[in-house]
């Protein structure tokens, strides 16, 4: 039998790729022009990163990590995500201050052993920034206004931006007590999840879909939300209405990740079944402290680029594919067609997308191969015109046929392409 690809993860074949170059490089530019540059970091980090970066408790580290013990008895793990990587590489090469508040992003796959659905994979996409260095709430309102400057870019209709205050650990520990007491006459009833989270994490029992009902009249976080948590998430409001960010304040909203304090925030988009969420991200002030550098601040964001398409496809919007073929020459005799192999060589040097015959087939089949890469024009070349120092080149969109000499063929297709 043949062996196929592990589940939950997917080939991206030439016809769709053109998709994702576009939206990766649709992500660059925007990066470039909010001031944010690149950061690669491995795929795998030590285990102890993710345990400690992304939190114990969480269902990502629990239960989703692809971890392996290495040839020299290291516990490793596939990334789940990119923003405990960051902050590490952001300690380890003492990027602080440079050249005051670093911002950076990164595109690249993630890894989570999940249950494979529309829009959930095993090894999925995110584009992601992270800036670090200011606890000003203008960043905050930044970092969201850039994913949602995004994805209108690309043209996804109808996307909420969803925020929140998870507060600092002074009022979480009051609000996490709150709640727990609010859930301790229905603890027995909880799924088996929520059983465990009620000790370890409680504030994640409202984010569970099979729990929802007992949920309903549980105290928000926003009721014990000390002054200074207030007031930033205030400003933060108000820097997105100044930006005209549409927003809708969700109280309930918990993200899956133990880092967050302040601002937590996330992209909701219809047309992908039961999920809707295609973004996330938010405020983590002491995560670079715990993962052992001085303690700057930091906020963030992670868009999965898998259910962007799916969203633009659902949605019927078109983006760019691949640009068509400039010039696809067929040369016609033994001579001829050394010379086509010297002309395409030219036109490439020039500029243009030029291709040609490789399996020596009959003119016909190829002018059916230069019609499925959409050419502009079809060059063709017989030894009687070779002879004569000349060149037939048809436009494809007409019909319409011309000689050329030989001499200014790649000149005159230069300047047909930039028309
Ligand atoms: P997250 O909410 O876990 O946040 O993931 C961000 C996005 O990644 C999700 O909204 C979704 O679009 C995509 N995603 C997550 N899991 C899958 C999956 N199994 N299949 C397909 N797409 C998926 C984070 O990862 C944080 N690091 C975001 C962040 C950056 N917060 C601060 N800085």
């Amino acid at each position: 039998m043949s062996i196929q690809k592990p589940k939950g993860t997917q080939d991206l074949l030439p016809g769709e790729i053109e998709k994702w170059q576009y939206i990766e490089n649709k992500a660059r530019e925007l990066c470039s022009r909010f001031n944010y540059r690149e950061i690669r970091t491995p795929i795998f980090e030590n285990t102890e990163l993710f345990q400690r970066g992304v939190g114990e408790t969480t269902d990502i580290v629990e239960k989703e990590m692809y971890t392996f013990i290495d040839k020299g008895d290291r516990s490793m793990s596939l990334r789940p995500e990119g923003t405990a990587g960051v902050v590490r590489a952001y300690v380890e090469n003492k990027l602080y201050g440079e050249p005051d508040v670093s911002k950076l992003y990164y595109i690249g796959p993630m890894f989570r052993y999940e249950q494979p659905q529309a829009g959930r994979y095993r090894q999925f996409h995110q584009f992601g920034i992270e800036a670090f260095g200011a606890v000003d709430p203008s960043i905050d309102a930044e970092v969201i206004a850039l994913g949602y400057t995004f994805y209108k870019e690309l043209g996804l209709k109808d996307v909420t931006v969803e925020i929140n205050s998870v507060g600092n650990p002074a009022c979480r520990a009051v609000y996490r007590e709150k709640i727990q007491q609010f859930f301790a006459p229905v603890k027995d009833k909880l799924c088996k999840d929520c059983q465990s989270r009620y000790d370890r994490n409680p504030m994640r029992i409202l984010d569970c879909k099979i729990d929802q009902k007992y949920g309903e009249g549980a105290p928000t976080i926003l009721e014990y939300l000390d002054e200074e948590c207030t007031v930033h998430f205030q400003a933060v409001q108000d820097h997105l209405n100044a930006m005209e960010i549409p927003i809708r304040i969700n109280p309930r909203l918990v993200r899956g990740l133990d880092y967050y304090t302040h601002t937590a925030f996330e992209y909701k988009a219809a047309g992908i079944g039961a999920i809707d969420t295609i973004g996330g991200g938010g405020r983590y002030n002491g995560l670079v402290g715990q993962i052992g550098g001085n303690d700057q601040p930091g906020v963030g964001l992670g868009l999965g680029m898998e259910r962007i398409l799916l969203v633009l496809q659902a949605q019927g919007v078109d983006i760019p594919t691949a640009p068509p073929l400039d010039v696809y020459l067929i040369g016609l005799g033994e001579t001829a067609e050394r010379e086509v192999t010297k002309l395409l060589q030219q036109l490439r040097v020039a500029g243009l997308k030029a291709e040609k015959d490789y399996l020596g087939r009959k003119m016909k089949a190829q002018m059916k191969s230069a019609d499925r890469y959409h050419a502009s024009f079809v060059a063709i070349l017989g030894d009687d015109e070779l002879a004569r120092g000349e060149i037939t080149v048809k436009t494809m969109a007409t019909g319409e046929q011309q000689t050329l000499s030989l001499e200014q063929f790649v000149a005159a297709m230069q300047k047909q392409k930039a028309l």
